[in-house]
This record gives C-alpha cells, structure tokens and sequence, in this order.
C-alpha cells in the first residue's frame, strides 16, 4: 500500500466450500494489500465456506434466496442492503451459483467481479471441465471479469490457462485449472482495488 491509501472493502459471495474466498483471504492478509475482506456472504447456511471465513475471524452473512419466495430482486435487494450496511465498495463472486437480475449488476456495476472456470469466451457456463474434455481442447483455465448482466459475457481483467493432458478427467483437470483460480482471483482484485483496471462497457475507450 503506498502511504495514506485506505483498502478497499470488499465482500465475497459464495454458495460452497469456498476455496477461491480462502485465496481471497489469505492475499488480503497481507500488509500491502490493498484490499480488505469485510465480509462472506451466503445464499446457503450450509456451505461450508462459512465456517472457513469464520475460522480465518471474516464477518459472515446468510441470506437464503428461497425465503423471498421466487423474487429475485427482493433477494437482492436484500443483498444489497448486507453490503451497504458494512460499506462494502467491492464484491467477488466466487462460487456463488445464483444468477442477478439487471437491477443488482447495474447496482454494482465495474464493483463486481467474478470467477469462471474456462479461457472465456469458451464454455461459458456450467460444467466446464467436461464440456473442455469433450471439446477436445488443448488448453483449459480460468478467467476473473467484471459481471455484466448477460451471464459470463463481461470484460476479462485476468485470465491464464494450463494444458490438458491425456487421460487427464473432470477431477483432474478441475484441480489443475483451481491452482490457476487461486493464483490469479487475488491478482485481479488486486488491480481493481488499486484502480489499474477499470470497467468499460464494450466499444468505450
Ligand atoms: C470455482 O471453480 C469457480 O471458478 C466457480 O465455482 C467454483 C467455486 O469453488 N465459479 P470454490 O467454492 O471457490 O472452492
């Protein structure tokens, strides 16, 4: 951190067992960071992120999408306010498997980011490290982008790839492609925190 700049507040959003938020974690930890994670949310009690966040001493949050009975905006209106609450200036989606609304990701947007499992524009979506197999594909990875309301479609800040080898399975393919998740998830918070990359819609200089 260069002198006097204050870190941005950031909260990661998961739905499971959090390993990409643990990484988030452990980077932020560092002095010179220039991020801090305020706050794990959850849209389910059980996810086991939740007890890692609270044994790393990070405030936690659970907000069950299926209490607002099917509106999706209630939901996130309701996320909304979590975030607002703790002045949260950034958010990381890192496994966090519902979908947003235009209303959130306009709420939030160039402060949203997300990871993805595969070299975007490729296998967009789920299950990616089977569709990469049965593609045939060479190279497989993961890219961290900011979040547009078309799903898996905005702005790549970091990607990296790795190969696949054969024999290589989903198992082990996943677990090659999550070492790069963990790598870059930090990288790229860390160059929007500082204000090195910035969101610009397509065709904006
Ligand atoms: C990761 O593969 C991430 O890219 C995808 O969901 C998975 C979450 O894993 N969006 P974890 O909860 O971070 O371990």
């Amino acid at each position: 951190m260069t002198g006097g700049t204050t870190k941005k507040r950031v909260a990661v959003l998961i739905s499971g067992r959090g390993s990409n938020m643990m990484a988030l974690i452990a980077a932020a930890a560092a002095e010179d960071y220039p991020a801090e994670i305020v706050l794990v949310l959850s849209n389910r009690l059980e996810a086991a992120g939740l007890e890692r966040a609270r044994e790393a001493g990070i405030a936690t949050a659970v907000i069950d999408h299926r209490h607002f009975g099917g509106d999706r905006e209630a939901f996130e209106r309701a996320l909304d306010a979590e975030l607002d609450a703790r002045q949260v200036e950034l958010v990381c989606l890192a496994g966090f498997m519902r979908l947003f609304t235009p209303f959130f990701v306009e709420r939030w947007r160039g402060r949203l980011i997300n990871i993805h499992p595969a070299l975007l524009p490729q296998f967009k979506g789920l299950d990616t490290h089977r569709r990469a197999l049965q593609a045939g594909v060479e190279r497989h990875g993961a890219t961290v982008h900011f979040v547009v309301p078309e799903t898996d479609a905005g702005p790549v800040i970091l990607q990296d790839s790795v190969p696949v080898r054969a024999g290589d399975t989903e198992e082990t393919l996943a677990a090659r492609v999550l070492e790069v998740e963990h790598r870059i998830y930090p990288q790229a918070l860390r160059l929007v925190a500082e204000g090195r990359v910035k969101f610009a819609p397509a065709g904006n200089p």
